[in-house]
């Protein structure tokens, strides 16, 4: 999928879906917020959400104290969506609309995560790029919670067909720097009720 085709559907999306027509919803991102305590990042580390939507991550984390929270997405509507119900706290996000294969971070984090982003590139190509970004946005140290769907995950999502994984396909498509600390199976129930198979999994980026 081209990048004008992939905005063209994320827009399509964000615009005529409510959010419990969106089979990723979730009211409380729990095993997100588990994973970064987890990774042990400090209140003031920064922090980018890939593909992170209209989700209630960013607001979680403001709540929660942290202090450098980025949200990057392809759709700005999502962006749009999240940044209103956030409210004032709003301001204290960084928002980008962009394509993370064509992206060109301008600073480093120290701990980037993707829900359900990175498993729509089923190019070569594009997780190529993807992970060329991975690999200049994250600081050495740092860490990459990335989850998917699993092996025995849905084959497609919001009518996209998407690349499914287990934590070691997710550690080779990474690539030798990343060093996989840890992965668990997580069952989405999406908001009719459907279990959607994913995983979960923890990478540091080494220092070379
Ligand atoms: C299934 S949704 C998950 C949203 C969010 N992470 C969550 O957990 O609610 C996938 C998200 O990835 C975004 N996305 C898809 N391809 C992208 C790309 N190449 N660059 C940036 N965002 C992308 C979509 O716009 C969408 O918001």
């Amino acid at each position: 999928m081209n990048h004008a085709s992939r905005w063209d559907h994320w827009e399509n999306v964000y615009t005529s879906k409510g959010e419990s027509q969106l089979s990723w919803f979730q009211e409380t991102p729990a095993l997100s917020l588990e994973l970064i305590e987890q990774a042990g990042v400090a209140r003031s580390s920064a922090i980018v959400d890939i593909g992170g939507g209209a989700s209630r991550l960013a607001e979680s984390l403001v709540s929660r104290g942290y202090e450098d929270v980025t949200v990057l997405d392809l759709s700005a509507a999502a962006l749009a969506a999240a940044r209103s119900r956030i409210g004032e706290k709003a301001s204290r996000v960084t928002w980008i609309a962009a394509d993370v294969t064509a992206w060109e971070p301008s600073r480093s984090y120290d701990l980037w995560h993707d829900r359900a982003a990175f498993h729509f590139l089923t190019l070569a190509r594009d997780r190529a790029a993807y992970v060329a970004r991975l690999q200049r946005a994250l600081r050495p140290g740092g860490h990459a919670i990335i989850g998917t769907f699993a092996l025995d995950g849905p084959e497609r999502c919001s009518g996209l067909a998407v690349s499914r994984y287990d934590a070691e396909h997710l550690a080779a498509t990474l690539g030798r720097g990343f060093a996989l600390i840890d992965s668990r199976p997580h069952g989405h129930v999406t908001p009719w009720g459907a279990t959607q198979k994913f995983q979960f999994s923890t990478f540091r980026r080494e220092r070379s």
